[in-house]
């Protein structure tokens, strides 16, 4: 985050296009409105994350899940849970928003050229991942093998289906879908993502693992890949504290000695080994 006055100033945004990703979660465009704000945004990094604010609800933290490089307008997937997503989700179009950020560390996709990839997203969780998909899709050369895994609790909660097909037509790129159930049309997977990755068996040859999801799943995923083969310094997740300032000061999402919004949101995880159940 470049220097501000005041890092727990919003910078004001305006609303430009809202849509339904899945039941109960929407996308939310957002277009800086001040240059401090453009400025400060204009080099974020997939992983990042910024606090929205409806005004006069308050202001809540959500991974970014726009794409460095695809456009200037910020992207947020909300899930509709209590005060402030569902005074977000009744915005309109045009209305003002407060955005603070960016936030956190990143996913370290330098570092990240030449491995094969193993994304692992779980219901909302897949939002904070998907500028990590991007990336790889916009510098398809600069990585391996990627392969996604999306898991949803239901078909009507999966996110971002309609890019499935730009996914799938990726070169070297395979998207693999899960439901914990199914319903009358779904023909896919179902089961948990745990189960689809030990079918599925990726080799830790050259590999990283990245997830996100529910802590419970975060904890499996890890312990199955584990099982397969991958060690610790080849598996990322990103993880969603409880959080109040977002910068190191309030001590809310502490994980050991470490805090969420400022050592993280990002891990290895050898740095959350022993904390994660903490979380469960
Ligand atoms: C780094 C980070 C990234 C996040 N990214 C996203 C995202 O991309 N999309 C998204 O929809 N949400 C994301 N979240 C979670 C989001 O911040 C919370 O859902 C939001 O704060 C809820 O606010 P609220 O006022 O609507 O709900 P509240 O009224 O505060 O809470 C409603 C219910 O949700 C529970 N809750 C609130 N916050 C959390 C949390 N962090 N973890 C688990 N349970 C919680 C409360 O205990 C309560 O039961 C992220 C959180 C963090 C820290
Ligand atoms: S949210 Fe305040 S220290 Fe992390």
């Amino acid at each position: 985050m470049r220097e501000s006055a005041n890092p727990m100033r919003p910078y004001l945004g305006r609303l430009v296009e809202t849509r339904e990703l899945a039941t109960g979660i929407k996308l939310f465009q957002v277009e800086l409105t001040e240059r401090e704000g453009n400025a400060a945004f204009a080099d974020y990094r997939p992983g990042q994350f910024a606090f929205l604010s409806a005004f006069g609800a308050g202001e809540a933290p959500f991974g970014i899940t726009s794409t460095p490089g695809r456009g200037p307008l910020l992207e947020f997937a909300v899930n509709e849970l209590g005060h402030v997503t569902h005074t977000l989700h009744d915005l309109e179009v045009g209305d003002p928003v407060g955005i603070r950020g960016p936030l956190g560390n990143w996913f370290p996709m330098e570092e990240l050229k030449g491995r094969n990839i193993l994304i692992l997203g779980g219901g909302i969780g897949g939002a904070p991942l998907r500028p990590v998909i991007h990336t790889i899709l916009d510098h398809r050369q600069d990585y391996g093998h990627l392969t996604i895994l999306w898991a949803a609790r239901s078909p009507d909660l999966l996110i971002f289906t309609e890019e499935f097909d730009e996914w799938r037509a990726a070169w070297a790129t395979e998207l693999y879908l899960t439901v914990d159930q199914g319903d009358e049309e779904w023909t896919d997977n179902v089961g948990l993502i745990t189960q689809l990755l030990e079918r599925i068996a990726p080799s830790p040859e050259n590999g990283v693992a990245i997830t996100c999801g529910p802590p419970i799943m975060i904890h499996f995923v890890f312990l199955t890949l584990q099982k397969l083969g991958f060690a610790s310094d080849q598996m990322l997740t990103t993880l969603e504290a409880r959080m109040h300032c977002g910068i190191g000061k309030c001590g809310r999402c502490n994980l050991g000695e470490k805090f969420v919004c400022v050592d993280g949101p990002v891990f290895w995880q050898y740095e959350i080994a022993g904390f994660l159940e903490g979380f469960l």
